[in-house]
């Protein structure tokens, strides 16, 4: 058996691509394969807020938590194990304002931590999540290299790439859906240009 932790971070559900592309993949997933998921925007996610981030800066600093604190860190912890079970991660995300939906990284910053998800070496950061991914993009426009050159308007990729670095996550497969805001309308338009890729990728998951 393997553990699949998919995060969906679209809240339009029926109506998304990523989600829609998502399910293509988990659809073509091998029978062993166990899926846990994570819907971020139903999720409830605690505040990083300034409780949590003194409870921070105080493990940091080895010094004693004060009950609220505890209180906030075990929401931490909690949530840094759940995305540790797993061995695959599936992530379908939106581009929102170039960038991805601030539940996403209301997540990432509720669980990238040194010593939970990383740690500081001399020679750099050791990730410690472990596992791979596949990372599923929906856009409007498209972000796509021009020129050979990165889209310097793509801060979606790059941040979730340097993100899944830190935490140890390696490889990461990018797939995305893009021009979903411009003709022509529907979803299988778009979907169909990735369905191959994607149940392609999910076949090739160990499903022990
Ligand atoms: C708040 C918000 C911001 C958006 N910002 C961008 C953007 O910067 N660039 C872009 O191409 N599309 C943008 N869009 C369009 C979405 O990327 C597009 O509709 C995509 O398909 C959404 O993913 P979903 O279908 O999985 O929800 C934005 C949409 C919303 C709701």
């Amino acid at each position: 058996m393997s553990a699949l932790l998919y995060i969906e971070c679209s809240p339009r559900r029926a109506d998304s691509f990523s989600s829609q592309a998502a399910a293509i993949y988990l659809d073509a997933l091998p029978k062993g394969v166990t899926v846990e998921h994570l819907d971020l925007f139903a999720a409830n996610l605690p505040e990083f807020d300034a409780v949590a981030a003194a409870a921070k800066y105080k493990v940091m600093g080895g010094k004693p938590l004060n009950p609220a604190e505890e209180s906030a860190w075990s929401k931490v912890i909690a949530l840094v194990d759940g995305f540790k079970a797993a061995d695959h991660y599936l992530i379908a995300a939106p581009m929102w304002n170039f960038g991805v939906p601030y539940k996403l990284k209301q997540y990432i910053d509720l669980i990238t931590h040194p010593g939970l998800t990383f740690i500081p070496r001399p020679d750099g950061m050791e990730g410690l999540a472990g596992g791979d991914a596949v990372v599923i993009y929906s856009r409007g426009g498209n972000y796509g290299p021009k020129d050979g050159q990165p889209d310097p308007y793509d801060h979606q990729s790059p941040y979730l790439q340097a993100w899944l670095e830190l935490v140890g996550v390696s490889p990461v497969v990018e797939v995305a859906v893009e021009g979903t805001m411009r003709p022509p309308a529907g979803a299988q338009n778009r979907l169909d240009g990735v369905r191959v890729r994607l149940k392609e990728l999910a076949a090739g998951i160990d499903g022990g």
